[in-house]
């Protein structure tokens, strides 16, 4: 897929609130600091269409981008920010799950995993309540670098297999780094497939 045009339409911090159009959409989320903006800007080839930062917990709402005047890129914010007071991240899971259940364009969520780091429960817990709530996802694995390839598909493998304990077969699941620009192509054909 080209891509022809992007535009911000606005951040939203509720379902509610959110744009009352049809176009497919496709929901980006992971842990804070997962690489989301990263990634995003990566996809759209846009350097800031998606604020970057070292400061985790920095994308809070809800995100719309359209896309070649034809579907949403929808930016959540990231789960897990531990600096989040108890009562405003229990605010933001009821937020996100009511997104989740109740938007009927989200055509597909893409769940981001830091491929980084080894198997995290807040990711497998976050997974584990998409499938089994029949949200429709693929597991995008962030931060695939070259220098770190090895441990990275080892962290992917251990993911795989966790999952593997609860679930016969596992969604599509992609292999990118936004830093050095891998994997770009194989989730712009997903999209386009599903377009
Ligand atoms: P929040 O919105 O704050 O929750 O974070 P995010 O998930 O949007 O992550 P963001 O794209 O802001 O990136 C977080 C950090 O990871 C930044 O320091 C990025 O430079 C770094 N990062 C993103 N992608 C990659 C990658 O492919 N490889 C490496 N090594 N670092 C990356
Ligand atoms: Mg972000």
């Amino acid at each position: 897929m080209n891509i022809k045009s992007t535009k911000f339409i606005g951040s939203f911090n509720n379902l509610d609130q959110c744009p009352k159009t049809n176009f497919k959409e496709f929901a980006f989320i992971g842990r804070s600091n997962v690489g989301k903006s990263s990634l995003i800007n990566f996809l759209t080839q846009k350097k800031d269409l998606a604020k970057v930062s070292n400061t985790p917990g920095k994308t809070q709402s809800i995100n719309f981008f359209l896309i070649n005047e034809s579907w949403h890129l929808i930016d959540l914010p990231g789960y897990g920010f531990a600096k989040r007071s108890r009562s405003l991240r229990e605010d933001w899971e009821k937020m996100m799950q009511r997104f989740f259940l109740k938007r009927e364009q989200l055509h597909c969520v893409m769940q981001l995993i830091d491929s980084r780091i080894p198997p995290q429960t807040k990711d497998l817990d976050h997974v584990n309540w998409l499938g089994e709530n029949n949200v429709p996802f693929v597991l995008i694995f962030t931060k695939v670098d070259k220098k770190e390839r090895a441990v990275c598909l080892k962290n992917i493998q251990l993911f795989k297999n966790e999952l593997l304990k609860s679930w016969e077969e596992l969604p599509p699941s992609f292999l990118t780094s936004s830093e050095e620009k891998v994997g770009r192509e194989e989730v712009m054909d997903f999209l386009a497939n599903e377009l």
